[in-house]
């Protein structure tokens, strides 16, 4: 069998959970591949809404195993609070959960140093969730990390003290404060924690499942515009969201890829600093984040909005080879008669483009609009056939010019509030 791979086209908060958590039952194997707790992944069910950071949006359907793989970083800390808060559902979560033993560990010190490194670039900031994300993939490729693999070793505390006292020397520069040997035993306790999970090989376990013809669906986090490679660097995440990091994020080849599902919003947003060319600084940059609670999962920050952009959609299909799309939040737009879709960029020496500019941050990008007819309707209880026309149109606009199928609409943060349009099932 292949791995099928989830991922987001746009700034992240697409709604990878929602759907990942739709789809799950069709997959015996849900595996998260980059990324960490700056990830807030939303369900919604049974008027419940749960956010999840570390662990896979599968871990609500009794019969899927979940995988978190070598590519993402933990914070065993983050890992601990999240699966006590699950614990009143009672779900299998220590029968059906996996985590691979070359995951990199998130220390408290990364944490701190991401915050100094924020801190240190002023105005320049990248708007990082300050989980400790870019400094624990800074160690892995400096190959000094810690990975969970260790937490077994008999010297696991002498490895700790090794990176521990390299980041403290660090730390010594800038005037945080914080009281070390706390941090220390929060970490400690939660490491004996995690030590009661199945910590695996996880790219053998999911090479065996394959063989044995079991269906894997890779969960990305973050979108593929705050890709490391591809993203708007340097305002991008540390990992490769793009679909290549499920392979190397897994230990899956990449002819064991099946089908790439993209995730977009009807719309764009984007919570932190870097270039937006649609964004809306205007009422209807408000009325778009009021109606979408466009408010960070993981933050709580406000996230920037504004119109689609199909540049930049095209980018992010073309580096993942995308096969099917699934377009979120259509209801959010309901509440515009206009609605504007950017075909093309103008650049400042009055070129026309579809592309995305290498030089984004102070090319001075505009945004060329082409404007349809908003469908200015609840689309609550709507199947495919009683969609509204100007919903319709807008669908096969959007399918004309990215080339690839629209396959599932979402009409509102529920499970059930979802259309298939599946061609052949998913
Ligand atoms: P993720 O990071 O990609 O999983 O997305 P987030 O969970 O961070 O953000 C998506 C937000 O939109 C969450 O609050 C979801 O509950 C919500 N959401 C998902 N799909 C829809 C939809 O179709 N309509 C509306 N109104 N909200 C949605
Ligand atoms: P999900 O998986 C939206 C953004 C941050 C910041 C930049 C770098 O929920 O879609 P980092 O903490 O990685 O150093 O932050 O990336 N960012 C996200 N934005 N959704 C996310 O995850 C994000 N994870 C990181 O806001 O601009
Ligand atoms: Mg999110």
């Amino acid at each position: 069998m292949k791995v099928d791979v989830l991922l987001g086209l746009q700034w992240g908060d697409e709604g990878k959970g929602k759907i990942v958590d739709v789809l799950a039952p069709r997959y015996d194997v849900v595996a998260r591949f980059q990324g960490g707790p700056n990830a807030g992944h939303t369900l919604e069910f049974d008027g419940i809404k749960h956010v999840l950071h570390q662990i896979p949006s599968g871990i609500f359907r009794d019969k899927t195993r979940n995988v978190i793989g070598n590519g993402v970083v933990l914070d065993p800390i983050v890992f601990k609070a999240e699966i006590e808060k699950l614990q009143k559902y009672h779900l299998n979560v220590k029968g059906n959960l996996f985590i691979s033993k070359k995951a990199t560990l998130i220390i408290p010190t990364h944490r701190l140093l991401d915050q100094a490194q924020e801190k240190a670039k002023g105005d320049d900031k990248i708007g990082s969730t300050l989980k400790g994300i870019g400094p624990s993939y800074q160690d892995k490729i400096g190959r000094q990390g810690l990975r969970v693999g260790d937490v077994l070793s008999p010297n696991f505390r002498e490895k700790l003290k090794k990176l521990v006292d390299l980041h403290l020397e660090i730390l010594k520069a800038h005037d945080l404060v914080f009281n070390w040997s706390e941090l220390e035993g929060q970490f400690l306790e939660a490491i004996e924690f995690l030590k009661e999970f199945k910590l695996i090989d996880s790219e053998y376990f999911l090479n065996k499942e394959l063989k044995a013809g079991s269906r894997v669906l890779a969960e990305g986090a973050q979108g593929s515009l705050l890709d490391i490679d591809f993203g708007s660097y340097p305002f991008v995440t540390s990992s490769s969201t793009v679909s290549a990091g499920a392979c190397t994020g897994l230990g899956v080849a990449p002819c064991h890829i099946g089908e790439v599902y993209g995730i977009f919003k009807a719309y764009s947003t984007r919570v932190g600093s870097g270039p937006f060319p649609t964004e809306l600084i205007n009422e209807e940059g408000e009325a778009m984040r009021k109606q979408g609670n466009e408010y960070g999962s993981t933050t709580g920050r406000p996230r920037r909005c504004g119109w689609i952009d199909l540049p930049s959609l095209k980018y992010s299909i073309m580096i993942n080879g995308v096969t099917q799309l699934l377009m979120m939040k259509a209801d959010v737009l309901s509440i515009f008669s206009r609605i504007k879709i950017c075909t093309q960029y103008k650049l400042n020496d009055g070129t026309l483009t579809d592309q995305v500019p290498y030089e984004q941050i102070h090319a001075n990008i505009t945004p060329v609009y082409q404007e349809v007819k908003g469908w200015n309707c609840s689309l609550k209880g709507l199947v495919e056939q009683n969609l509204p026309m100007e919903l319709q149109n807008y669908i096969t606009f959007l399918e004309k010019a990215l080339e690839v199928p629209i396959s599932l609409i979402s009409t509102g943060p529920d499970r059930t509030e979802t259309i298939h349009r599946f061609r052949h099932p998913a």
